[in-house]
Formats: C-alpha cells, structure tokens, sequence
C-alpha cells in the first residue's frame, strides 16, 4: 500500500480530522520535523503510534496544541498540574510560553491526569509543544492534541520532507499532509524543570542564551546525560543512518579517511576549497551550505544525511560544525548520536 500525499486542502484537512477522529495516524509537517501524529487522548491511537514506529513504550510522546497563552491556559485545558509546579518557576515558564510559542520549543510540565500514561511512558510529566506550521495549527485547531514523535522509525534519521515521512513509514499511516521541506530542519529544544531550575534536556534552534533571556532566568544544560535520567528517550545511538558513519572536525582528518581509496559518501558543511578539490574527486559529496551558515546547514542536514545513505558507498563521512551555541551545538548533538558516540 502506498500512503497518500496529500496537499494541505481543506477537504484533505477534513479528511486527516476524520483520520485521527477514528483513531488513525498522519504523517504531520511542523517547522522543525514531520511526525507520525495520533489523538493524544485515544489510548489506542497512542499504542498504534508505539508500533507504527517501532518505538519502545519507556519514550515519551510530546503532545502538540494549536494554542497556549499561560501555565493557567495549559491547566485550563486540563494538559498539567499547575500545583505541582515551583511557584518561583511559574513566571519564567509563562515568559517562555509568550515569547516562544508557536515554536520550536517543547517544555516538559507535571502532567494532568487526563493525559495518558502511555503517552508520558509512565512519567510524572508530559511534554508539550505548539508547532508553528500552518499546516500543523490548521490541522490541530480543526482537531485536538496530538501526540506526535518525529516521524521516523525508532533510531532512524528524522524527516524534514513528506517523501521522507513515506520512505519511513509507508503503509503504516494513513495519510501524509504536504508542507513542504521544514523550516528548521531539527527537533525541537526540549526543556524541563528540576527544583527551582529550568534545564535543556534536548538542545535545538533555541539555544540556552536565548532560552535564557526569554524566561528571565538562566536555563541550565542538562549535567548527566540525558539518556540517564530525565529523558528516557535521548538515547545514545539515535538518527541513524544505515551506512556506517565516522565524523571529522577538519578537512585535514577528512583526507586521512579518504587515504586508502575506497569511494565514500561526505556530508560538508561548506564546498571544498581549491585546495581541497582532489579530496572530492570519486567519492559522492553534499554540501549542506555555499556559505557554512549554520541555519541553512540545519535545514538541509537530515535530509543530505538520508540521501547519502542511499548511495552504493561503505561509509557516510560528516563534517562536525566547531563546538559552539545554539544551532552548533544541536548539530553537533545530533551527529554525534547519529555516529553513536557519546555528546561531547
Ligand atoms: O520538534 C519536535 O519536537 C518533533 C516535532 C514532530 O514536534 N518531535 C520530536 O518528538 O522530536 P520525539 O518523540 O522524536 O522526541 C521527543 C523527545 C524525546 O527525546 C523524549 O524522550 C522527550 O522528548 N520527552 C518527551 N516527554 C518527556 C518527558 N516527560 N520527560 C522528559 N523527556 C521527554
Ligand atoms: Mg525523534
């Protein structure tokens, strides 16, 4: 079966309502990633989510409104447990909420009741973000929250195009709604609370000085690893790609690599220079930017990884943007689990 395409029209909005009403998944643009999207209250709706992605059930959901104002607005629609919150944290989280949604900013909140446990894998707290995307705000103010992981399967590389949602998740869904390449081009900042302290559990677009300055309080970033504690579901080994893939921080480590000649798949940051040319020549290159200018480098990076993997090469090599804020440091996070390796 092939999954349909459809453009965001208001009878194929009509028809994902439909979709979800009757406890079907859709595959769901927002700026950041498209995700595989299910009503965040039907039980069975948020299993099929768990299979569809060949997701283990300790990983939470984030779940995905069309609109929130305050803490009070969140309680109101019976998502947290305002009493449940350090009264010192309240007036930071509201900045947040005013100065970043709709956005790519996720905030992991004491749940309320209401919320399933299968969609917070048992946790005391639900994550929930308000996507920017148009297709995402019409869908979800014609419907309900939505849980929705990236729509990839379990450890694969994130999609940041419809045709990449249908290469992950073909015959698993019922539809997918066009919304063009995202905007962003990386997940979400996921950020929670521990004590009287807000932390960035998963850094994203929204770097921790922007984060900061919104909230009027310095975010911390997360000490131990999250994959340890707080986020069951940052896992060390994550966005994957098939091929085997090793890193490099220079174009000198680069042409170490290419020294014994096999041909090999390179993902750059920037062109070669003159000088590096012979470097490029019989091994398959995707430059994710003419110019190295980071936030162009995000949006195209999961899907310049998912086209290399599939070229006939033995390894992918990806070039590791310098250690730095914001959008490097979400870049260099990605990368190194998608190599496996441990954050540095
Ligand atoms: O940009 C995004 O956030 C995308 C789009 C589709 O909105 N969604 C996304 O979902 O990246 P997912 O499931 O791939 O990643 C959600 C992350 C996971 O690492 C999960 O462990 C963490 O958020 N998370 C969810 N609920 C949590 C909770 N209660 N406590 C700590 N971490 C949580
Ligand atoms: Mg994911």
């Amino acid at each position: 079966m092939i999954t349909p395409i459809l453009d965001p029209t208001p009878a194929a909005l009509a028809q994902a309502v439909q979709a979800l009403t009757a406890g079907q998944l859709i595959g769901l643009p927002t700026e950041t990633v498209y995700g595989l999207a299910g009503h965040a209250f039907d039980e069975q709706a948020v299993a099929a989510i768990f299979a569809a992605k060949e997701r283990p059930r300790f990983d939470p959901l984030i779940v995905h409104l069309a609109q929130a104002e305050s803490l009070e607005d969140l309680a109101a629609q019976q998502l947290i447990d305002i009493a449940a919150l350090p009264a010192a944290l309240k007036a930071p989280l509201n900045a947040l909420i005013r100065a970043c949604w709709p956005g790519p900013l996720t905030l992991v909140l004491p749940r309320h009741a209401r919320v399933p446990e299968l969609v917070t894998s048992g946790l005391e707290t639900v994550a929930l973000r308000v996507p920017a995307h148009p297709v995402a705000q019409a869908l979800i103010r014609q419907s309900f929250p939505l849980a929705a992981p990236s729509a990839n399967r379990f450890g694969r590389i994130s999609p940041t195009t419809a045709a990449a949602v249908r290469q992950e998740l073909d015959g698993r869904l019922a539809l997918i709604l066009e919304g063009g390449p995202c905007s962003v081009g990386l997940e979400s900042s996921v950020v929670g609370c521990e004590g009287k302290e807000l932390i960035l559990l998963r850094p994203g677009q929204l770097d921790l000085a922007t984060l900061s300055a919104r909230a009027g309080l310095s975010v911390r970033p997360a000490q131990v690893h999250p994959a340890e504690v707080r986020a069951p579901g940052m896992l060390a080994s994550h966005y994957a790609p098939q091929h085997s893939l090793r890193l490099f921080e220079n174009r000198g480590q680069l042409a170490k690599m290419l020294a014994d000649g096999l041909p090999r798949a390179v993902l750059l940051l920037r062109p070669l220079s003159e000088a590096e040319t012979a470097l490029g020549a019989e091994h398959v290159q995707h430059v994710l930017s003419s110019s190295g200018d980071l936030s162009e480098v995000a949006q195209g990076f999961f899907a310049g990884l998912r086209a290399l993997d599939q070229e006939p090469v033995s390894e992918i090599l990806a070039e590791v943007p310098p250690p730095g804020p914001g959008l490097a440091h979400a870049l260099r996070d990605r990368l190194f689990k998608a190599a496996g390796q441990r954050v540095r």
